[in-house]
């Protein structure tokens, strides 16, 4: 078990290796649109992991296209739906608005 971090609310709690980001942030209370059934096609659980980078899984190739026809991006962004959340270290994630 490990901990996740999610701001700006800054909740803090914790999970188990192999659980997946956005189920963990929607099982956590917090607000994070899914509109394509966590199939890295809608590009609405876009989020920044801002520390813990090797605590998640790595980027796919359907995640990085996607990504690349979205707005806003920037080095730490992901697609939450994408994430394995691995266990290894404490993982902070931001989730964004205006996607
Ligand atoms: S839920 Fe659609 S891309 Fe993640």
């Amino acid at each position: 078990m490990t901990t996740l971090t999610i701001l700006p609310s800054g909740k803090t709690f914790e999970f188990s290796a192999g659980a997946n980001l956005l189920q963990s942030i929607l099982d956590a209370g917090e607000k994070l649109v899914s509109k394509c059934g966590g199939e890295a096609k809608c590009g609405a659980c876009h989020l920044s992991v801002t520390e813990g980078r090797k605590g998640v899984s790595k980027i796919t190739a359907a995640e990085n296209a996607k990504l690349d026809t979205l707005v806003g991006i920037g080095s730490k962004s992901r697609l939450a739906c994408q994430i394995t959340l691995l266990g290894t270290e404490p993982v902070t994630v931001e989730l964004l608005s205006g996607i």
